[in-house]
């Protein structure tokens, strides 16, 4: 196929460039930079240059693909209302190019249970519903294009996609870990995240195009949950700091924009995605991850 990716420079599109190349697709990269032009075109990749905030260059480069994967995002978390509205726009540029060919459109998205500490499944429907809601309401927005011909799958990431040279949630725990002198968790550290290697992410995204139906919602996760205590104590060992407990009422204090996210209890299964697609986790688990040192360099 050739494959139409957004957000092809970063962390988990980089790794999914390399897997569907590997898996002898074509893949057009959307580019927004000289730097990230140059990254994709070392790896033979086809640069599109383009912008979230131009979304004609987004339905060029939906329009002349067989199927799209669309990882980019803003990732203004102290903004989050610009991020989700570029998010749900170029969602709505994508569906409305591929509407009526039956092509497919694979997004990210995240884990969000309805419930706190509710174990989240493949079968659980998102919450979020229009452009107030997180990500822009897009993984649902989407979903209302499969009535329109077009092969939505949704993937959603656990909240840490881990590996070396991770620049995201975990790295960014790191840091205030670093700046504090100490690591935390919230309460009595109990809540849980679910977590995958990167590796194991792009083979789910490369896997979900190829096979999955409209419709599909998919879980990028190798592991349920890890408690966040656990992910404080590797973090703390690998600092040489001490570990402690935040509690609720600080936790924004403390953490700033991520403890919105780190007090969460948000444990999620992949047994469907697994038995969807044949894949199983292989990667390392997230405290290997960590106790191999990686996110501690200076
Ligand atoms: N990483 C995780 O743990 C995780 C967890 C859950 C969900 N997700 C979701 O998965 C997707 C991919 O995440 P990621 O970790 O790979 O993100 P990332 O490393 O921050 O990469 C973001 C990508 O979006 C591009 N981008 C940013 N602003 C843009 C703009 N204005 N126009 C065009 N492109 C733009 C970046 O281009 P440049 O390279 O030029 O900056 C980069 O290619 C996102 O939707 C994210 O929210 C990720």
């Amino acid at each position: 196929m050739r494959v139409f990716v957004t957000g092809a420079s970063g962390w988990i599109g980089s790794a999914a460039v390399d897997e569907l190349l590997a898996a002898s697709h074509e893949v057009v990269g959307l580019a927004r930079s000289d730097a990230s032009a140059a990254s994709l075109d070392a790896k033979g990749v086809e640069v599109r240059r383009g912008d979230l905030d131009d979304l004609e260059s987004i339905r060029v480069g939906a329009a002349g693909a067989d199927a799209v994967l669309h990882l980019a995002n803003k990732h203004d978390f102290d903004n989050p209302a610009v991020s989700n509205k570029a998010e749900r726009d170029a969602v709505q540029a994508i569906g409305d190019v591929l509407a009526g060919s039956g092509r497919p459109f694979l997004l990210a998205s995240g884990v969000a249970s309805p419930k706190q500490g509710q174990m989240l499944t493949e079968n659980d429907k998102s919450p979020f519903h229009g452009p107030e809601a997180p990500r822009g309401g897009s993984e649902n927005l989407a979903l209302e294009y499969v009535d329109r011909g077009v092969n939505t799958v949704s993937v959603r990431f656990a909240p840490t996609v881990h590996g070396d040279g991770d620049h995201g949630f975990i790295a960014a725990l790191v840091g205030i870990a670093r700046d504090k002198g100490v690591a935390a968790f919230v309460g009595d550290g109990t809540n849980r995240w679910p977590a995958i290697h990167r590796s194991d992410a792009a083979r789910v995204i490369c896997l979900g195009l190829e096979k999955a139906p409209a419709g599909t919602l998919l879980h990028a996760i190798s592991e349920e949950g890890v408690s966040t205590r656990e992910i404080a104590e590797a973090i703390g060992r690998g600092l040489n700091v001490p570990v402690t407990s935040v509690a609720p009422e600080d936790t924004l204090e403390h953490f700033g924009w991520i403890g919105r996210f780190f007090a969460l209890d948000a444990p999620a299964s992949s047994a469907l995605t697994q038995e969807l697609l044949g894949w199983a986790p292989t990667g390392p688990t997230l405290i290997q991850d960590l106790d191999a040192g990686s996110y501690f360099h200076a």
